[in-house]
């Protein structure tokens, strides 16, 4: 099978392509330079010329923060682009994944997010990938949008690496207790991919590793695995801070844990606890020398 991996130099497209190639698949990924997607003409033709049996699409606008004061660049990349791929895909007839995120919610709910729940973006970032999300179903509703959360992987930029390289430097760190969510690891996450499309699933999935946790719990597990990894850890703690003290210009949903209910089924092996997964990319890590 022939298929297109967008995004490949980021954190989960790296390990998209990892997975499709390690199972004998055809896998192009074009970077940056060959497929724009600030530039929806362009971007369109090269999908159609390529002519993928699936385009998994692992590239974003991702800068949370800075989508606040480029909304015009977050909108063209999350959305615009984003529908004539879609159309360019639907007229030569392929399949499409589009990865999305829980940031789409807002967070005030107290139970898992369900695909069905009502979405109401806080941020430019999370209208732009909202609004990706449906332009993509207008135009091929069988595509596949699966939704996702807190990623880090062994290769790109991560909360996972930022934690490693303060507490290897004996930084302070605070980090704030009132957000809560799923760590999850690219790696689980391209996993989820390639059942998805082994099984010609269509429609809107959530995956994430299982179970939840604050940042501040996330940063406290990332400083522990990693000591136990190998890592020269000299941070001793890490400060529970509320989200008022720690301002962002984005705002984030205090909640977005999302339900892995319906992907259940569909996948080859039970969903690894986010702990569990993070011990294992912090193993990979430590002996990995061009990861960082
Ligand atoms: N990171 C998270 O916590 C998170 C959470 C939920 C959902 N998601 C979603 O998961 C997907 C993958 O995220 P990630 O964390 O792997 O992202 P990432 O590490 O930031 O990588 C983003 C990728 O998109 C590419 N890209 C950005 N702008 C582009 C453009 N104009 N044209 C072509 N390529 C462009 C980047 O290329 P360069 O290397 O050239 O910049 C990079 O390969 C995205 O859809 C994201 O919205 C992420």
């Amino acid at each position: 099978m022939r298929v297109l991996v967008t995004g490949a130099t980021g954190q989960l497209g790296f390990e998209v392509a990892g997975v499709f190639r390690r199972a004998g698949h055809n896998v192009i990924t074009p970077d940056r330079r060959e497929l724009d997607l600030l530039h929806p003409d362009h971007a369109a033709t090269v999908v159609r010329n390529l002519q993928a049996d699936w385009v998994i699409n692992c590239a974003a606008y991702t800068q949370v923060d800075k989508a606040e004061s480029e909304a015009e660049t977050a909108f063209i990349v999350n959305r615009d682009t984003l529908k004539r791929l879609a159309q360019a895909v639907a007229d030569y007839g392929g399949c499409l994944l589009q990865v999305s995120t829980d940031f789409i919610f807002d967070g005030k709910q107290h139970r898992p997010y369900l695909e069905t729940d009502q979405p109401n973006p806080l941020s430019v970032y999370g209208r732009s990938k909202l609004e990706g999300e449906q332009a993509v179903l207008q135009v091929l509703p069988e595509a596949v949008v699966l939704r996702t959360a807190w990623v880090y992987g062994v290769r790109g930029h991560n909360f996972v690496k930022t934690m490693l390289r303060l507490a290897m430097a004996g930084k302070p760190l605070r980090v704030v207790d009132d957000q809560i969510g799923t760590p999850s690891w690219a790696r689980d996450i391209a996993a989820a991919i390639t059942s998805l499309v082994a099984g010609e699933a269509g429609g809107v999935f959530h995956f994430t590793n299982a179970g939840e946790t604050s940042w501040h719990g996330f940063a406290c597990a990332i400083l522990e695995e990693a000591a136990q990894a190998g890592f020269d850890i000299k941070t001793e703690a890490v400060s529970p801070i509320p989200t008022s003290s720690y301002p962002t210009p984005a705002v984030r949903p205090a909640y977005s844990v999302l339900s892995t209910e319906k992907i259940r089924p569909l996948l080859d092996a039970p969903i690894a606890n986010w702990r569990a997964s993070l011990k294992n990319m912090l193993q990979e890590l430590y002996t990995c020398a061009d990861c960082w």
